[in-house]
């Protein structure tokens, strides 16, 4: 198994510097024995996308179509440095929530300047209305809310661009290799589990079942052995006493059930990494969705208009949830495991996760971890913080929400259990 690559995605105007920095950044990851490609918009229109325009939807098109060749080729190891315009924001997160390492860098420099520069002539043709839907000057350009790195090409040369994003990528390479280290193995205990779905069928869910969580515990439990060899590992098979600085918490198959049922695709594995008190690293795979989230580079999805939507269990939709959808004019949406839960909230399918009949540290670890790098709220249901890695694994209740929506939602929480029995919570 290689560890997966990084993809670098340099976006900005046409002119910026985007390709002249990427082929210096290539030259020297390449020189340091990192195997590197180089996606450069104007290459792939000429070989892939020759019928695609500039319109929202064929620039769109074109972004995912990168974001896809890059994903490949990252899975081999490879790291994919990008050049693109890409100016739509949803575009961009939509690629970054579809990799386990993502490094953006908005490449910029003033319009005039690049009006001065104009390599291409293009730019003259705008302003003169020659060429219409021209991104700076007739088209809209989103500038990144998160950027990596921000590199200004009208004061810094190409080498000293190169020289930030090298330092960024070697930023605190312990963690990275952490977040990675979490994506991948998610995804490829994913993808063994749906092998064993297609090999074994489903005449007999409770075999596949069994096989399924033996196989991925068994896979995941060495992997981490042979890559993090004095870490510890906790999970439903070896729940440990949680002692030691880094503490493996991983759940090998989240929704047993739905993975024994044909056609359900809500069912995770899941593996964070706990550090001397917090999360430090996390990753959860919904394989049967080809969709990876991680601590390094998940992005929470606005809300999406209409009724609040509340992620409930499908085979016993706890009597608070009830109570608080009644309470926030909320709709119950009901599915298995707890991590395809969470990723809803995080995905936008859905606003509101609030579970509170009892679960292991390693229901929630990975999927706590991705929500609260990307920026959501994640507590106890009395709002207090969420603390892994105890004796006993037994983290009860647990709400995740977008942060905005965090103080309505905890004051209807505990409006709400005041109402409903505490017993009836319990699993
Ligand atoms: S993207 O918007 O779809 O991401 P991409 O990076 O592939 O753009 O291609 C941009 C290149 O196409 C520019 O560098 C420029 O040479 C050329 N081009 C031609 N027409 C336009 C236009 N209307 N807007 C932007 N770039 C254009």
């Amino acid at each position: 198994m290689s560890a997966p690559g990084t993809v670098v995605w340099l976006t900005g105007l046409s002119g910026a510097g985007k390709s002249t920095i990427a082929r210096l950044l290539a030259a020297e990851l390449d020189r340091t024995g990192v195997p590197t490609e180089v996606l450069d918009g104007d290459e792939v229109r000429a070989a892939l996308s020759t019928e695609l325009g500039f319109s929202k939807r064929d620039r769109d098109i074109q972004v995912n179509r990168v974001g896809y060749l890059a994903r490949l080729l990252t899975r081999h190891g490879v790291t994919v440095i990008v050049a693109l315009i890409s100016p739509y924001r949803e575009a961009r997160d939509t690629v970054r929530a579809s990799l386990p390492s993502f490094v953006e860098v908005h490449v910029r420099a003033p319009l005039d300047e690049l009006v001065r520069r104009d390599t291409k002539g293009l730019y003259r043709k705008a302003l003169a209305g020659e060429i219409s839907g021209f991104t700076g000057v007739s088209d809209p350009y989103e500038t990144p809310t998160r950027p990596e790195v921000v590199v200004d090409t009208d004061t810094c040369t190409a080498t000293e661009a190169v020289a930030r994003i090298l330092a960024v990528l070697r930023r605190s390479p312990g963690d990275t290799r952490d977040h990675v280290l979490a994506g991948n193995l998610a995804a490829t205990a994913g993808r063994r589990l749906l092998d064993l779905r297609d090999q074994l069928g489903f005449t007999d869910p409770e075999a596949l079942r069994a096989a399924g969580d033996k196989l991925s515990h068994r896979f995941l439990a060495d992997r981490i052995a042979e890559h993090r060899r004095t870490d510890r590992l906790r999970s439903e098979e070896a729940p440990g006493d949680g002692a030691g600085d880094r503490l493996w918490i991983v759940d090998p198959l989240d929704g047993t059930r739905e993975f024994g049922e044909p056609d359900r695709t809500d069912w995770a594995v899941h593996v964070a990494l706990w550090e001397r008190g917090a999360l430090a690293a996390g990753a959860v795979s919904l394989p049967a969705r080809d969709l990876v989230l991680t601590t390094g580079s998940a992005v929470a999805r606005p809300r999406a208009p209409g009724r609040f939507r509340i992620a409930v269990s499908r085979s016993r939709p706890p009597a608070l949830a009830g109570a608080l959808a009644e309470r926030l004019d909320a709709d119950l949406v009901p599915m298995g495991s707890a991590g395809v839960k969470i990723a809803s909230v995080l995905l936008g399918e859905t606003d509101l996760y609030v579970h509170g009949g009892g679960q292991y540290e390693w229901d929630s670890a990975a999927p706590v971890a991705v929500a609260l790098a990307a920026g959501l709220h994640a507590s106890r249901l009395d709002g207090s913080p969420l603390v892994y890695g105890r004796p006993d694994a037994w983290l009860p209740d647990l709400v995740v929400c977008r942060t905005e929506d965090a103080e309505r939602v905890l004051a209807a929480i505990r409006a709400s259990a005041t109402e409903t029995e505490p017993q009836e919570e319990l699993a």
